[in-house]
């Protein structure tokens, strides 16, 4: 089967990241979705690693996202980020989507906060808004750990029943009532993409318990989870989702949205990476 994470390959790429920096034990990982790579300016002495240096990994091709893994720290912790992710809708396998999180927690990484910039379902979401994911539904049609047995990497059957760890969702509100931010709550859905979807897509999200829907995270969660990282999930509302208002969407508001939000999901990842 192509495409299948070893153990092999992912201590051959983690090797390669070690020649470059140190990555602590206990460190954060942190995913950066479209429109918010500003984010990696807050780490400071960041060092960047290109993915298509990496062994065995893939580059990104996603309009607006770098590529790169920003090694540094933020507030004195030890941060490994992604700015720019890799996504189905670019032709990626899941399992070359779940590659880099099985490196960052082969690196160290305990934990893992991923953003997103998603849809809103919920018709109380404004653009803007900051949905802290409680749970999501896989409707992408796979799982990265759909392959051949790998049990030094991960455990066959394992529990998504708190995929989004319930004591970080409680330091994000915490640390979001510290600096005066609104949160949102909600369930994150995943479609393959790269089309939006249709306003019948989006009622029947709606009646199967969804808030937001995007195109990335849940192969990033679910690997994340196999690998025993803790997860915290947080989605910038870039755009109403489509037929919540009688308007088409367009990919370039999404960006812009997600850059206006840039400075208010950064002002929160860093009372959050503080507590
Ligand atoms: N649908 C899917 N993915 C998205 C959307 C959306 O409306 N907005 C941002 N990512």
């Amino acid at each position: 089967m192509e495409h299948v994470i070893t153990k092999t390959h992912v201590d051959e790429a983690a090797a390669y990241v070690r020649t470059r920096a140190s990555v602590e034990e206990g460190a954060l990982a942190l995913v950066l979705g479209s429109g918010l790579g500003g984010l990696a300016a807050a780490i400071e002495d960041g060092v960047c690693i290109d993915y298509a240096d990496v062994p065995h990994m893939v580059p990104s091709t996603a309009p607006d996202h770098a590529g790169r893994f920003v090694i540094g720290t933020i507030a004195g912790r030890q941060v490994i980020c992604m700015q720019g992710r890799l996504h189905a809708y670019e032709g990626n396998s899941p399992q070359q989507i779940a590659f880099p999180i099985c490196l960052m927690g082969a690196l160290g990484a305990t934990e893992l906060v991923v953003t997103n910039a998603a849809g809103g379902i919920n018709v109380a979401f404004g653009v803007g808004d900051l949905m802290l994911i409680e749970d999501h539904i896989n409707l992408l049609g796979a799982n990265p750990l759909a392959a051949p047995d790998e049990p030094e990497l991960f455990p066959r059957f394992f529990d998504m029943t708190q995929a989004y760890s319930p004591a970080l969702r409680t330091r994000a509100r915490e640390a979001a009532a510290s600096c005066g931010i609104e949160l949102r709550e909600g369930v994150y859905i995943a479609t393959l993409g790269p089309s939006f979807e249709t306003p019948a897509e989006i009622r029947a999200f709606r009646t199967l318990g969804a808030d937001a829907v995007g195109m990335s995270t849940v192969f990033e969660v679910t690997a994340a989870r196999a690998m025993g990282m803790e997860v915290l999930g947080i989605s910038m509302i870039s755009n109403p989702a489509a037929g919540v208002f009688d308007e088409p969407l367009s990919i370039d508001d999404v960006y812009i949205a997600a850059r206006q939000a840039t400075h208010k999901l950064e002002e929160l990842l860093l009372a959050y990476v503080a507590e």
